[in-house]
């Protein structure tokens, strides 16, 4: 059996369980890929399956090894997959609960691959899939985001919001951002109007909205239906909303709990980089074994962009 460097859990807890270490090297399954791992990227997501909050919904056996976003090479291709051949720069969104991209090699699924943009290094390619197809997902897939609407979202300058934000504006909507600094960043990525949340109630400056993404929950949640306009929807990635309370202001609520087609959506993600539509916000790089550090940098709850683990 060969093996590879992988950071895996062995049991749930905080950052100290990830374990840098040796590990089986997987081979392409039937429709797979196997992906030599450039670089992938540590998403809040990822914190959660090591702290043990994921395992009431989706079922891991362990140890695991984490990571969802992947760029790299591919080394293999299992049998029946004809889209890509060894020596391919990809990028893809690979495992949610079997093994995934914190490791040399990563299996993926053929159709969750996509050719990675020319344009961008591995590291900043590694900084899409995850984030960027939850916010396509949310803004596009459920919410049907329309030329000339307006959508505020929350949490404007972190790893799915900076997505939100280049993809609101890619579809010629108005773009309220809520954070509590990187003002510069977010004019830079285009947000029309920025409200720093930690001075001001955002439900005082905002109204009439078409679309909310709360990528933050809770309180915010639960002040962002009244800014809504009537048959508005407030779509989010971390907490169900209310079905009643959505009702009683006359709008819609959603949670974003699928992807859409990862391949495809990944292929026409790329394109948009090549026009400069997207542009993928790295605000720092570990290298993979320092993987503990970077989970304790994306709980901070501030990362600005994407927090980028470099492999290769
Ligand atoms: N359902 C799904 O499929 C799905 C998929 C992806 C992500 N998620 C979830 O969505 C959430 C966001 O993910 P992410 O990758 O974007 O996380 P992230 O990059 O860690 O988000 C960091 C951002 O959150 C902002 N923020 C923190 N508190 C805020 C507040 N009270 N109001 C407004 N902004 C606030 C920070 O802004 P400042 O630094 O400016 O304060 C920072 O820019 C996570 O909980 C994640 O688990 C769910």
């Amino acid at each position: 059996m060969q093996t590879m460097k992988a950071v895996r859990i062995h049991t749930y807890g905080g950052a100290d369980v990830l374990a840098y270490e040796d590990a089986p090297r997987p081979t392409a399954g039937d429709g797979e890929v196997l992906i030599r791992v450039h670089a992938t990227s540590v998403n809040p997501f990822d914190c959660a399956v090591r702290a043990g909050y994921m395992s009431a919904y989706l079922t891991y056996t362990l140890p695991v090894i984490l990571g969802t976003d992947v760029s790299g090479i591919i080394e293999e291709v299992g049998a029946g997959v004809i889209t890509f051949k060894r020596g391919d720069s990809v990028y893809a969104r690979g495992g949610v609960t079997r093994d995934g991209a914190y490791a040399q090699y990563a299996a993926v699924p053929a159709s969750d691959v996509a050719a990675k943009p020319p344009s961008l290094d591995h590291i900043h390619a590694a900084a899409i899939p995850h984030a960027t197809l939850t916010a396509w997902q949310a803004l596009f897939g459920i919410a049907n985001l329309a030329k000339g609407q307006t959508v505020l979202i929350h949490g404007a300058a972190g790893g799915v919001g900076h997505f939100a934000v280049q993809l609101a504006k890619w579809r010629g909507a108005k773009v309220i951002g809520t954070a509590s600094r990187n003002f510069d960043f977010l004019r830079g990525l285009g947000v029309d109007e920025a409200i720093d949340y930690s001075t001001t109630p955002f439900e005082n400056a905002v109204s009439n909205v078409d679309v909310v993404l709360d990528t933050v929950g809770g309180d915010t949640q639960q002040r962002s239906w009244q800014v809504l306009s009537p048959g508005g929807i407030l779509v989010s990635t971390v907490q169900a909303p209310s079905e009643e309370i959505a009702k009683a202001h006359g709008v819609r609520g959603a949670m974003v709990y699928s992807s859409p087609p990862i391949g495809e959506v990944l292929t026409e993600v790329a394109t948009l980089v090549s026009s400069g539509q997207i542009k993928p916000e790295v605000s720092a790089v570990l290298p993979l074994h320092e993987v503990r550090k970077a989970h304790q940098m994306v709980e901070g709850g501030h990362t600005r962009g994407k927090l980028v683990l470099q492999v290769a």
